[in-house]
């Protein structure tokens, strides 16, 4: 469908989605795109390629969305869900990078929705400024320079 309402697709994202056969996977994720963005709704991707959170915040903003940043327990489970296919923990788009001990999403406004593992965030060795999310949906902050899941969000 084209509605003329949609948002403006974004192409790279349908550069992502690709498939081998008679489908043109590249339409059908152009059409998948904006019906969701025109409903307000967020779409989450993953290759299954890890990196740090500096290239994978990379990855992200270059496709034109950013890191897997939920904002309720529907989104969050959306980001479990690769989490739980690739067998990887991803990095959240969540950080203190800017003020120790004051999580925010990547625009710098605070947390409207959380879901600390317990005790987290505990900022261990003085050294997580970076979210990491564990297999059960539940939010760890951690060190950025390790490799973790790219999950970006459109
Ligand atoms: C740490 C622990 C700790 C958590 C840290 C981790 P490690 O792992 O799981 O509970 O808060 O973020 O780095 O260093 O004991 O393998
Ligand atoms: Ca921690």
């Amino acid at each position: 469908s084209h509605d003329a309402t949609a948002q403006p697709c974004n192409p790279d994202l349908a550069e992502m989605v690709y498939g081998v056969g008679k489908m043109d996977y590249r339409q059908t994720a152009l059409t998948f795109y904006k019906e969701a963005t025109a409903a307000g709704d967020k779409i989450f991707v993953s290759k299954g390629e890890q990196a740090t959170y500096n290239d994978a915040k990379l990855a992200c903003t270059n496709a034109g969305g950013q890191l897997a940043s939920p904002q309720n327990a529907e989104e969050n489970k959306a980001v479990l869900d690769f989490c739980k296919m690739y067998k990887v923990f991803p990095y959240l788009g969540i950080n203190d990078l800017l003020i120790e001990g004051s999580f925010r999403y990547p625009n710098g406004e605070m947390l409207s929705y959380s879901n600390w593992s317990d005790k987290e965030p505990n900022n261990d060795q003085g050294v997580e400024d970076c979210v990491e999310m564990y297999d059960n949906g539940k939010w760890n902050d951690k060190n950025c320079n390790e490799k973790r899941l790219i999950i970006c969000e459109f």
